[in-house]
Formats: C-alpha cells, sequence, structure tokens
C-alpha cells in the first residue's frame, strides 16, 4: 500500500487526493447520522493505533474519519493529530495538501502544522490530539 491509498479494511481514510476529496466533501454534507460527521471530537482510545507512518504522506495527510482525527506530516519524520470536526459546523474536513488541512463543506482551511485557520468561516483552530511515533506506528497518547 502507498502512503495516500485508502485503508478501507479497518475504516475509511481520505487523503488528499482529489476524488476521494469529493467523495469526503458529499459525505460532509450528508449530515450527522450519528457516526460520521457530527459535532464529537476525536473518538481514540490511548494506546490506539491510528495509521502507520507510511500511510500519511509528506506535506499532506489523511483523514481518519471513522476516528475524527485529521494525521499530518508537514516535513519528513514529523507528525501532527488534530480534530477532524470543523470548527465551523462541525463537519468533518475533507483532505489535507500542500500544507494545509481543508474542509470543502464550506472552504474552511487550517494549518497542517498547528491547526490554526489559515482561511474561510472557521471561528477558531482544530484542536490538538496527542500522539506519539512508536517505530512506524503512529498511536494515540
Ligand atoms: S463545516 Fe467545515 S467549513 Fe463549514
Amino acid at each position: 500500500m502507498t502512503a495516500g491509498e485508502i485503508r478501507a479494511t479497518r475504516r475509511i481514510v481520505f487523503s488528499g487526493l482529489g476524488a476521494l476529496g469529493v467523495a469526503a466533501a458529499l459525505a460532509g454534507c450528508a449530515g450527522d447520522d450519528g457516526d460520521g460527521g457530527g459535532s464529537a471530537g476525536p473518538k481514540v482510545a490511548a494506546g490506539a493505533e491510528l495509521a502507520t507512518t507510511a500511510e500519511v504522506p509528506v506535506g499532506g495527510g489523511i483523514v481518519l474519519t471513522d476516528e475524527k482525527v485529521v494525521l499530518t506530516q508537514p516535513t519528513a519524520g514529523t507528525f501532527h493529530a488534530f480534530t477532524a470536526v470543523c470548527t465551523h459546523q462541525s463537519l468533518l474536513v475533507t483532505s489535507v495538501e500542500d500544507g494545509t488541512i481543508r474542509c470543502a463543506n464550506h472552504g474552511s482551511s487550517y494549518s497542517a502544522s498547528t491547526g490554526e485557520v489559515e482561511g474561510g468561516p472557521a471561528p477558531s483552530a482544530l484542536a490538538t490530539v496527542d500522539i506519539t511515533v512508536d517505530g512506524d506506528r503512529i498511536l494515540a497518547a
């Protein structure tokens, strides 16, 4: 499996790929059915494996829809995690590309390094999610 591919075996992961971003946007527009785009924050237990380092593209990232976490790797070997719940209307962000986390639902964007708002209607930054990197595994802390 190469970085950015859909890891469908355990969960649906959206990367910065265009077609997938559209799919994610559509999913985000579907509203909150209780498990996809709601306002609840990340659902991760400490120690849970979120992804492998190889699954997170350098300069981009992946959106873990089940866990409601976005993982980024702005520069090689530096990983960050944020809530994937957009601060605008609590839908899930849709992609990460070129150092930016994007929410295609209404056009908000955030820094993939800090989670700070870069544009759009989002009123505040994405909250940080604590992670640790253990070898090639990215774990919730
Ligand atoms: S919910 Fe993300 S921009 Fe509106």
